[in-house]
């Protein structure tokens, strides 16, 4: 890849409104080239850097010169400040619909009502152009003189709404057109999507920032394209297949598949899975290959467009209410059946997450037996009044957990009753809580709850926290099942009930005094390790070590944690007041605090561990002590979050960008501009090497 840094690197300051003007015209053209080649060819020549670094220059040029900002501005794509409303929009003529087929009988009606339009007989073979139909949101883009200058939905088919501010952050919908023959006036159809992968990514950011996922890609393509604010919509990857034009005037395509070859030219995608069909008996094979593609595509289809190619066909053929006479959509079998929700069970997840499960009489939808479906949360349950022994429509989407759409009112059994979501765990029978702002419910039971025992007890002698060697998964399972250990502190009492753990299989005289041994070397703990162990939910380790170094002393956090239950006390003030805690963490450790097992288990552990007060000695005697460091490219000995909790351990501060406080730039593999701004500032920059000696 080629850096075209240097070339863009006159001043900002030093540009006349001249130069702005032609300067942020060639980056508007540089940066839509290489979203095309991006996008279109997937052949990209300059790396995120350079591209940045680009869109970067023409923002600041904006900044100086507002009013040579272009209708076709690059930083469009990055949104623009939110609208209070959607104007309406008039389609010049309507969108129409497609009539749907779901039976080869179904196709062979269609060409025959053709034939019989055009008043051909009836087997005359009618060329087809055969498309994927995407399963996203159809939308409408204006160009005047090869300029976007409007977008609008489909909304009922004759007034949709402008979206025109969102579908500009769309990186594969051309600002400005390319190619030759442009009309004047231009409008192209097409489908906004979301591929499969930039889908599942969306939902992960959603879940982690406690956001309802969306249901599928389509859901997710509407809610990011109906965004009052478009800089959230230029956050959701989306994307655009053009499958059709009309223009007043100034083309000669004539065929659909022309037609398709001249939006490529003009700079926008199209679906490449495209076949003409001359023959009747292609469309079923074409649609059967489709049919078996469906599930490598990177977006989801529900059928396939069959579209008579001849557009003067076409013409004449016209239409029949809001569907068209020349296309015809070919669905999939509907992946949906019907059947009945014999139960709703409640799943404890190993951190305590309450999850609702749908349990269904067997039912085959789309080939595979369905008896379970996922019903996510209880305002999900109530959101589809979903009641045990209501009839069902449940729906597998590729191979995502079967769903439940809907419930069949018109067969809801007279007495049935609105399910309850359970306030106490069906496992272990503690209280369910709620942390507001949490979209799940939890069980508040911890080590009580055999749900949640195991894991909490493995996380309890992990590494990072008590790093209890001779207990792997396997043998604390077992010691669990038979109860030798159901709590932490049982660990370190094994030694007095050592009589029963001769008896076992597998624990001779030597790995049990192995194990003894094991265990007593860890009877001494710092601090934070031990906050960090007891797997309070959000307390990781960097907010249990902000705790440690604030409260000093197990027993002076133990003292105002107890107080700060009282959140109009000093000490709730000053819990929040520690580095990294807000409200919801502060929420969660005192729940902590707040249940009665959990108490019993400190007391237990402070009866057989000693919790050393923290210090900052270790930290102190490193090289990068109170430095400030930023890591870039890609680190070969260790992943960069573990490089950033090593040095955080060693008592340095890691940031993401390099300011004049940066002391190093530790630079992996691939590393890009940072390096430059590092030296243009005069921070010093280590290579990967040049840190692991730092910090040996
Ligand atoms: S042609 C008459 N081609 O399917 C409308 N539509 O029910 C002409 N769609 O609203 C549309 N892929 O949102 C056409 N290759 C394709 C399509 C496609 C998806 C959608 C479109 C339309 C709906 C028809």
């Amino acid at each position: 890849m080629v850096s075209q840094e240097s070339l863009y690197s006159l001043p900002i300051e030093s540009l006349t409104k001249e130069q702005a003007a032609i300067e942020l015209e060639r980056l508007s053209k540089i940066l839509a080239h290489h979203d095309y080649l991006y996008f279109q060819l997937a052949k990209p020549e300059i790396d995120d850097e350079t591209y940045d670094a680009l869109a970067n220059r023409n923002r600041m040029i904006e900044k100086r010169f507002p009013e040579l900002r272009r209708a076709d501005s690059p930083s469009l794509r990055i949104g623009a400040s939110p609208a209070l409303e959607f104007k309406k929009v008039r389609h010049r003529r309507p969108m129409l619909s497609l009539d749907n087929a779901f039976s080869e009988k179904d196709v062979e009606d269609f060409h025959v009502r053709i034939c019989k339009f055009l008043n051909l007989p009836s087997n005359t073979e009618i060329p087809m152009l055969a498309e994927p139909k995407i399963d996203g949101l159809s939308a409408s883009l204006h160009y005047q003189k090869g300029e976007f200058t409007l977008g609008a939905t489909r909304g009922d088919g004759s007034v949709g709404e402008d979206i025109t501010t969102n579908l500009k952050t769309i990186r594969n919908i051309p600002m400005r057109l390319t190619g030759e023959n442009i009309p004047e006036n231009l409008e192209i159809r097409g489908e906004v999507y979301l591929q499969r992968d930039d889908f599942i990514r969306l939902n992960e950011i959603r879940v982690s920032n406690n956001e309802e996922p969306f249901a599928n890609p389509r859901n997710a393509a509407a809610g990011s394209l109906r965004q009052l604010d478009s800089k959230v919509t230029a956050k959701r990857p989306l994307r655009f297949f053009a499958y059709y034009y009309e223009a007043l005037s100034g083309t000669n395509d004539s065929t659909q598949q022309q037609i398709l070859e001249t939006l490529k030219q003009w700079g926008f995608s199209v679906n490449p899975d495209v076949q003409l069909c001359n023959h009747q008996n292609e469309l079923a094979s074409y649609y059967n290959r489709m049919v078996n593609l469906r599930a490598q595509l990177p977006y989801e289809i529900d059928g396939v467009v069959y579209k008579v190619n001849d557009l003067s066909f076409q013409e004449r053929l016209g239409s029949i209410g809001r569907t068209p006479r020349h296309s015809l959509a070919h669905k999939f079998t509907a992946e949906q059946a019907e059947t009945v929700l014999e139960n709703i069970i409640i799943q404890v997840g190993r951190t305590g997450v309450l999850t609702p499960v749908a349990i269904l009489k067997p039912v085959s939808v789309g080939g595979v037996i369905v008896s379970r479906a996922s019903l996510h949360n209880d305002d999900e349950i109530a959101r589809k009044d979903a009641r045990i022994g209501d009839h069902v429509i449940v729906q597998r989407a590729g191979d995502v957990i079967p769903q439940i759409v809907k419930v069949v009112l018109e067969k809801r059994f007279p007495h049935s009753v609105p399910f309850h979501f359970p306030t106490e765990c069906p496992v272990c029978g503690s209280e369910v809580i709620h942390t507001p702002g949490e979209v799940a419910k939890r069980c508040s039971g911890g080590f009580v709850c055999s749900a949640q025992a195991i894991e909490k007890l493995k996380h309890f002698v992990s590494r990072d926290a008590f790093d209890i060697e001779g207990l792997g998964d396997k043998s604390l399972q077992g010691f669990y099942q038979d109860e030798f250990i159901a709590s932490p502190a049982d660990i370190f009492t094994l030694e007095k009930r050592s009589d029963q753990l001769h008896n076992r299989e597998g624990w001779g005289a030597q790995s049990v005094s192995k194990l003894f041994e094991a265990i007593n070397k860890k009877r001494a703990i710092s601090f934070d390790r031990f906050i960090y162990a007891l797997g309070i939910p959000q307390i990781g380790q960097v907010t249990a070590r902000a705790l440690a170094r604030h409260y000093i002393t197990y027993e002076n956090w133990y003292q105002h944690i107890f107080i700060a239950k009282d959140i109009a006390s000093e000490s709730y003030q000053e819990l929040l007041a520690v580095d990294g805690v807000g409200s919801g963490i502060a929420k969660d450790l005192i729940l902590f605090f707040e249940n009665e097992n959990n108490l019993k288990i400190l007391e237990q552990l402070t009866q057989n561990v000693v919790i050393n007060p923290w210090h900052e000695e270790e930290k102190g005697n490193s090289q990068i002590s109170g430095k400030t460091i930023v890591f870039t490219g890609t680190l070969s000995s260790m992943s960069r979050p573990e490089a950033k909790a090593r040095s955080e351990r060693l008592g340095a501060k890691v940031t993401s960008t390099i300011t004049q406080k940066t002391d190093y730039l530790v630079a992996g593999a691939d590393a890009g501009s940072k390096i430059k701004q590092a030296a243009s500032i005069g921070t010093k920059v280590l290579s990967e090497q040049e840190w692991l000696d730092l910090i040996q």
